[in-house]
């Protein structure tokens, strides 16, 4: 299975990594010729191929955003999707008068508005209400349970794709509804954001799921 990665910075780069590790091939979308996370990606694993976002697109068959928030009006303009897969892993936050907020305002999610700016594809929200540390290395071995992996999405098998991958990262997927639910997963992130970056918790903390 190929796929896209449209941002190869930390978060990026440990998801392409650990993917390529398990089989699958890795293509970055990149318009940019210098950029520096896409040298040092391919300095890191040389098995990476590197092309401009749209043929990143074509060639895969689902394809990960992992760029700043603030990038993807940018990013994502004139991109023909192809109805195809698109993880977005991307979270608006700002600094606002209380430290680090949502970053528009709680009133709609990032990744609804991801969908508008990308309507040829189908969005699934995950890989987000983590640090990439965590993306790093997924096991806790004194525990006998795997990390939740929360998403959300409007296309039945675009979350059944993204999924697939969850599981093969090492992370139980559980799907929280439609796109809508985006919003709250941002504000899991807002939360794991401040406990880890502001008041100091282990960065390798994980939500788990539990039901009896
Ligand atoms: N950091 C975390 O722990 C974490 C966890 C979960 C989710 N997130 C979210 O994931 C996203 C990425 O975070 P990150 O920490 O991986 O960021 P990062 O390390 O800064 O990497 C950003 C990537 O996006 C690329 N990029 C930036 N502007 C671009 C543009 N206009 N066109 C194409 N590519 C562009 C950069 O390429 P260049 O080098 O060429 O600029 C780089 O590869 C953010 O939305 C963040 O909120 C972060």
């Amino acid at each position: 299975m190929k796929i896209a990665f449209i941002g190869i910075g930390n978060v990026g780069f440990t998801l392409a990594n650990n993917l390529q590790k398990l089989g699958y091939e890795i293509i970055i979308g990149n318009n940019n010729n210098n950029s520096k996370s896409v040298q040092k990606a391919l300095e890191h694993n040389p098995n990476f191929k590197v092309t401009d976002i749209q043929s990143s697109v074509y060639l895969s068959d689902i394809i990960f955003l992992a760029t700043p928030y603030a990038a993807n009006e940018s990013v994502l303009k004139n991109v023909d999707f192809y109805g195809k897969t698109l993880i977005d892993c991307t979270n608006p936050i700002k600094m606002g008068k209380k430290g680090i907020e949502h970053g528009l305002n709680s009133e709609k999610s990032g990744s609804e508005v991801v969908q508008e700016l990308a309507k040829s594809a189908k969005i699934v929200k995950a890989f987000s209400i983590y640090g990439y540390e965590n993306f790093i290395d997924s096991s806790f071995p004194k525990f006998n349970i795997k990390p939740v992996m929360l998403i959300c999405g409007n296309f039945d098998e675009a979350k059944a794709q993204a999924s697939k991958m969850i599981a093969d990262l090492g992370f139980f997927p559980k799907d929280t509804g439609d796109l809508s639910q985006a919003l709250h997963l941002e504000h899991m992130t807002l939360l794991w954001v401040k406990m880890v970056r502001v008041h100091g918790h282990h960065p390798n903390f994980v939500w788990a799921y539990l039901e009896r």
